[in-house]
């Protein structure tokens, strides 16, 4: 294990200023380099990557995905002594930019989009599992046994309480048991048996229900008119819509196979994933365990990015075993719903069908769940019912390894008014987000929770010492964030639009935060357009990946390295003395 960090040593790098430089800009005492880029063949018959948009589906399928996102780093044997330098690195692809995945942009006929497109959309989406070993200063693909593509059509099985549930029978499963595809895949997690979670995010777009839409559709924005890249022209699967009694025609359940988190094991190429259902079904941001304790139940956190959305924790039903454990731990527990109360405590309310407080309040709200699966399939209305806080969209969650505590970047929320601002969620309208910190009572049914951070320019912030947030801390629409070892907080952003156009914190960037201390400094600055999402380190944490997501997104040439189309990609960001990150 490496040393922990002494508490309250000052962050030893010097701080990188806002930028809106063309390129990466990291401490002079670091050097970066591009692995991993969107189209870089990792499997099969290794396609090469062809500039201008000019690859199939066909070869998506073989090639890095688009739009990296939340990320995680394997080693390859299975406990210390880890052999540094060799590992997998596995990866979501969130989304695509039809302008750069496509010659000349999307192409649509008469209504109906090209089928060679949507294959290629389809292929672009999900997530990469690649080996890769050290070679020098950076590091290198392998065209090893474990390199995978999970897409938007990948066969997989569907586990927990909702499994088989009358809501999941489609014309592809009668029976409700397996599905095909993940999408949008936004953060992640990974289990202490070495799995890798991915999580659904914003897939209720992706699927049109022109009828009438069920609540299980309603509540989560499936759309009304057209997909969002309208692949239900070309793949029936994706129209949720009524469509008679034809049961070959009947994917009215479609959308509720989505919104989940999947289970994949990157060790085993061969194995299916699987999606988890006990976990919920929402906008998933990502998953973060609690310290597993051996003999204890598993906590998990998860947040649901969207407006007025919520904070969640799963506690599973059985112990962990160390050795035994699988995702089956994942298949048994107790989702809850956090309530926040503006005194600094909060308390943990149980969504199941068999509390008598849930029950209650079901009842006295006049809403009816038929069993647990429909109270998963619909989580969000369960936690309506059962009081929850309505945050300012909850994305990464993060665990003090030191403290037990839970971070949550709280991203924006331009839709609170001024009046309606409470304890966790203090300023109205929330342009420039926050980071929430909470901390589980003896009892784990309640917490006590604090502000960490008030994103936001010098005249409107307050960084963790208390103090506003100075020239090299200024930032907003925090996202990503991840502990690493030594309880250092790493914290990316996702702005967007003017602030991120015109504001003063320049180009995304990712700080670093010592909860320790208070101290807080910027430590990367990406490319125009991007968003700076994904970061993990190797074990001996001399190795960091952080992920770019749209470079050049809405124009700006094609980063890396000024080809026709922009390329989502890794970063590989080392000491140049050969130390540990970020101390
Ligand atoms: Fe895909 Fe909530 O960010
Ligand atoms: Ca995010
Ligand atoms: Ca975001
Ligand atoms: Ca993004």
């Amino acid at each position: 294990k490496p040393p922990r960090r002494p508490r309250g040593e000052p962050l030893g790098f010097s701080a990188v200023p806002v930028g809106r430089g063309a390129e990466v800009v990291v401490p002079p005492e670091y050097a970066v380099s591009v692995i991993l880029p969107w189209g870089e063949p990792i499997t099969g018959s290794y396609p090469r990557y062809l500039d201008g948009g000019l690859n199939s589906g066909a070869d998506q399928e073989q090639q890095v995905g688009m739009h990296h996102d939340g990320m995680h780093f394997f080693p390859l044997q299975k406990a210390p002594p880890f052999k540094q330098g060799m590992g997998l690195l596995v990866m979501n692809h969130e989304y695509i930019d039809q302008a750069a995945l496509h010659a000349d942009g999307p192409v649509d006929s008469g209504g109906r989009r090209d089928p060679g497109q949507v294959r290629k959309e389809i292929a672009a989406h999900g997530v990469s599992v690649v080996e890769i070993r050290r070679r020098r200063d950076t590091w290198e693909t392998v065209r090893g046994r474990y390199n995978r593509r999970i897409t938007g059509a990948t066969p997989m099985e569907i586990a927990g309480p909702a499994r088989g549930h009358r809501l999941l029978r489609t014309a592809y499963s009668p029976e409700g048991t397996r599905t095909r595809g993940t999408l949008n895949n936004c953060a992640h997690g990974h289990t202490p048996w070495r799995t890798y979670l991915t999580c659904e995010e914003n897939w209720a777009g992706y699927f049109v229900n022109r009828g009438e839409r069920p609540r299980e559709h309603a509540r989560y924005g499936v759309a009304t008119s057209a997909g969002r890249y309208g692949w239900e022209t070309v793949e029936p699967r994706f129209d949720a819509t009524a469509l008679g009694d034809d049961p070959a025609l009947d994917y009215r359940n479609e959308p509720n196979h989505f919104g989940w988190i999947v289970e994949i094991d990157p060790f085993d190429p061969d194995s299916t994933p699987v999606k988890r259902t006990a976990l919920g079904r929402f906008a998933h941001e990502g998953l973060v365990f609690a310290q597993p304790r051996p003999g204890q139940r598993l906590v998990a956190y998860m947040g649901d990015d969207a407006q007025n959305e919520y904070v969640y924790r799963f506690v599973s039903r059985d112990s962990y075993v160390p050795g035994s454990a699988s995702g089956a731990l994942l298949d048994h527990g107790t989702l809850y719903v956090a309530r926040f109360a503006d005194d600094g405590s909060g308390e943990w309310r149980p969504l199941d069908i068999g509390d008598p407080g849930f029950a209650a309040a079901a009842a006295a709200a006049g809403v009816r769940f038929e069993d647990q699966a429909d109270v998963l399939v619909n989580t969000r209305l369960a936690a309506d019912v059962a009081g929850a806080t309505p945050m300012d969209r909850a994305e990464w969650g993060a665990v003090d390894p030191r403290t037990g505590e839970v971070y949550f970047t709280l991203t924006n929320n331009s839709s609170r008014s001024a009046g309606d601002v409470d304890g966790p969620n203090p300023r109205g309208p929330n342009a420039y987000g926050h980071v929430i910190r909470f901390m589980e009572r003896g009892d784990w049914l309640r917490f006590d929770w604090d502000v960490f951070l008030l994103s936001g320019p010098e005249h409107d912030s307050l960084g963790p010492d208390g103090a506003p947030l100075g020239v090299d801390a200024i930032h907003a629409s925090p996202d990503g964030l991840w502990f690493d070892a030594h309880g250092l907080l790493w914290i990316q952003t996702d702005m967007s639009g003017s602030q991120l156009g015109s504001g003063p914190f320049g180009n995304n960037q990712m700080l670093v935060a010592d909860p320790a201390s208070g101290a807080i400094k910027r430590f990367l600055v990406g490319p125009p357009g991007c968003e700076v999402t994904g970061v993990v380190t190797t074990p001996d944490s001399r190795t960091m990946f952080v992920n770019i997501q749209h470079p050049a997104e809405s124009g700006g040439g094609g980063w890396p390295g000024g080809m026709l189309k922009p390329r989502s990609a890794t970063l590989v960001v080392t000491r140049r003395d050969g130390g540990v990150v970020g101390t």
